[in-house]
C-alpha cells in the first residue's frame, strides 16, 4: 500500500539534504566574520574553522517540516472512517517543532554567549516545555507498566504523576548534553547522531510492521528522516579533516529531536537503549562533571604533531586534595583499571581525563584521529546491535509484549 505522507516526507528529506549541502559552504565565511569560529585542537594548522554550522542544518530541517505540517492531515480521510479532524496529532506535530525550534535558538545562544554549565542544564528543560504541556493536555498518562516480577508487590501498573514529567524533562537534558560531552574529534557529534537516528528508524519500521502503536512510530519517522538527511549533509563537511564545526547548537538540536520522538512516540525506554555509549561516557565523566576531580575546559585527546596521532589528555591533582567522594571514585576507577594512573615525583597524580574517547586511547594506545572516530562510531553500531538483542527478548521476559 502506498503511504502518501511517507513518500512526501522522503522527498522533502532529500530536498533538505541537497539544500544543506549547498548552503553550508556559502555561510562559512559569514560565520568567521561574525567571530563564530574555533581552532581545530588536533591539527598542525591553526586555521579558523567556522563553528555552530549545526544552526544551518537545523533551520533547513525546520523549513522542510513546516512545509510537511499539512501533509499527514490532508490524506487522512482515506485511512480513518470518522471525518473528525485529529486535533491531538496535529498539535503534537506543531509542539514537537516548537520544542526543537526553541532548542536550536537556545543552542545557538549558548554558542554565541558561551554559557556556563548550569545553564546547559536549564536550556533543554525550557525547550521541552511545549511538548510537556501538550502531553499534559492530550495524553496525560503518567502510568507506567510494571515488570512482571514486581507485579505481585505493586500491581500491574503504577501512576507516578508529576514524577513522569520530571522524568521526561530530564530525558531531554540527558540526550542533549550526553551528545555534547562525547565530542572533540572530527565528525563524532554528527556521526553518533547519524547512528542513533538510523537505529531509531529501524526500530520504528520493525514496530510498524508488527502493528504496534503505528501512529507514534510514523510520527517518529516523519521527524527522524529529515534529521538524518540534514545530518548526513553536515557530516560531509565535519568529517576528518573538518571544514566546519557543528557547535553546541547541533548537539542540542540532535538530542532534542531524539527526546521529542521518544516522548511523543512513547518509546523513551527503548530510546535510552540506543544511548549506551553516551550513558557509559556520562557515568565515567561524573567525577569530573561534578568537580570531584579537577576538570579542564577541554577534555579532548592530546594531539602529537610529530606523529600526527592522538593520545590521552590528562588531569593532574594532589591525592589528598580530593574530597571523600572524589577519592572513592578514583580508587574504584584505578582498581578496575579504567584509568591511566601515574604517581609523580612531586607527590601529584596524573590520570587521563574521564571520557570514553580517552578510555579507548588508554586501551588501544595512540591512534590517528580518523581511525579514532571510526572506532567510536563502530562501538556505537555494536551497542545498537546489543540494544536490539536486549529490547526484544528482554521486553518479552519482563513485560509479555
Ligand atoms: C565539550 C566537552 C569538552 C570537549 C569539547 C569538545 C565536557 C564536560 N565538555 O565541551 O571536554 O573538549 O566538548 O567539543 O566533556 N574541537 C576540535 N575538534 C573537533 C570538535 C571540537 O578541536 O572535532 C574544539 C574546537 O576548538 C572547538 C571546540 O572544541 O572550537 C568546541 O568546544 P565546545 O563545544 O564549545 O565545548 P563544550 O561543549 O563546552
Ligand atoms: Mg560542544
Amino acid at each position: 500500500m502506498l503511504h502518501i505522507p511517507l513518500i512526501v516526507n522522503i522527498f522533502i528529506s532529500i530536498g533538505t539534504y541537497l539544500m544543506t549541502l549547498r548552503m553550508i559552504p556559502r555561510f562559512k565565511e559569514m560565520f568567521i566574520s561574525a567571530s563564530l569560529y574555533g581552532k581545530d585542537l588536533c591539527k598542525k594548522t591553526s586555521d579558523k574553522i567556522p563553528e555552530s554550522l549545526g544552526v544551518i542544518s537545523g533551520c533547513i530541517f525546520l523549513v522542510g517540516l513546516f512545509l510537511f505540517i499539512p501533509i499527514p492531515f490532508s490524506f487522512k480521510e482515506q485511512t480513518t472512517k470518522s471525518n473528525e479532524f485529529p486535533h491531538s496529532e496535529f498539535v503534537e506535530l506543531v509542539a514537537a517543532l516548537l520544542s526543537i525550534c526553541c532548542m536550536i535558538l537556545l543552542g545557538f545562544a549558548d554558542d554565541v554567549l558561551n554559557l556556563r554549565w548550569r545553564h546547559k542544564l536549564l536550556l533543554p528543560t525550557i525547550a521541552t516545555l511545549p511538548i510537556l504541556m501538550v502531553y499534559y493536555v492530550n495524553f496525560n498518562s503518567t502510568t507506567i507498566i510494571m515488570p512482571k516480577f514486581i507485579r505481585p508487590l505493586i500491581g500491574h501498573s503504577l501512576n507516578i504523576g508529576v514524577l513522569y514529567y520530571i522524568y521526561m524533562g530530564m530525558l531531554a537534558v540527558f540526550c542533549t548534553n550526553a551528545i555534547n560531552i562525547l565530542a572533540g574529534i572530527n565528525g563524532l557529534e554528527v556521526g553518533q547522531s547519524i547512528v542513533i537516528s538510523i537505529s531509531i528508524l529501524i526500530f520504528n519500521i520493525i514496530e510498524i510492521l508488527n502493528n504496534n502503536q503505528i501512529s507514534g512510530h510514523l510520527f517518529s519517522i516523519y521527524l527522524i528522516t529529515p534529521f538524518l538527511t540534514t545530518s548526513l549533509a553536515l557530516w560531509n563537511y565535519n568529517k576528518y579533516p573538518a571544514e566546519i564545526f557543528v557547535g553546541d547548537t547541533f548537539c542540542y538540536f540532535a538530542g532534542m529531536t531524539f527526546a521529542v520522538v521518544g516522548i511523543l512516540g512513547h518509546f523513551s525506554k527503548t530510546l535510552l537503549l540506543f544511548f549506551i555509549p553516551q550513558i557509559a561516557n556520562f557515568l565515567y565523566s561524573v567525577p569530573q562533571l561534578f568537580h570531584l576531580v579537577p576538570c579542564p575546559r577541554h577534555r579532548l585527546p592530546k594531539y602529537n604533531s610529530e606523529t600526527d596521532l592522538l593520545d590521552i589528555s590528562s588531569t593532574i591533582f594532589v591525592k589528598n586534595g580530593l574530597g571523600v567522594l572524589g577519592r572513592t571514585c578514583v580508587f574504584l576507577f584505578r582498581y578496575f583499571k579504567l584509568i591511566k594512573w601515574q604517581e609523580n615525583k612531586d607527590g601529584t597524580i596524573t590520570t587521563n581525563n574521564f571520557t570514553l574517547i580517552n578510555f579507548v586511547l588508554h586501551v588501544f594506545g595512540p591512534v590517528h584521529e580518523k581511525i579514532l572516530t571510526r572506532m567510536l562510531l563502530g562501538l556505537q553500531v555494536v551497542c545498537t546491535l546489543i540494544a536490539f538483542t536486549i529490547r526484544y527478548p528482554m521486553a518479552k521476559y519482563f513485560y509479555d509484549t
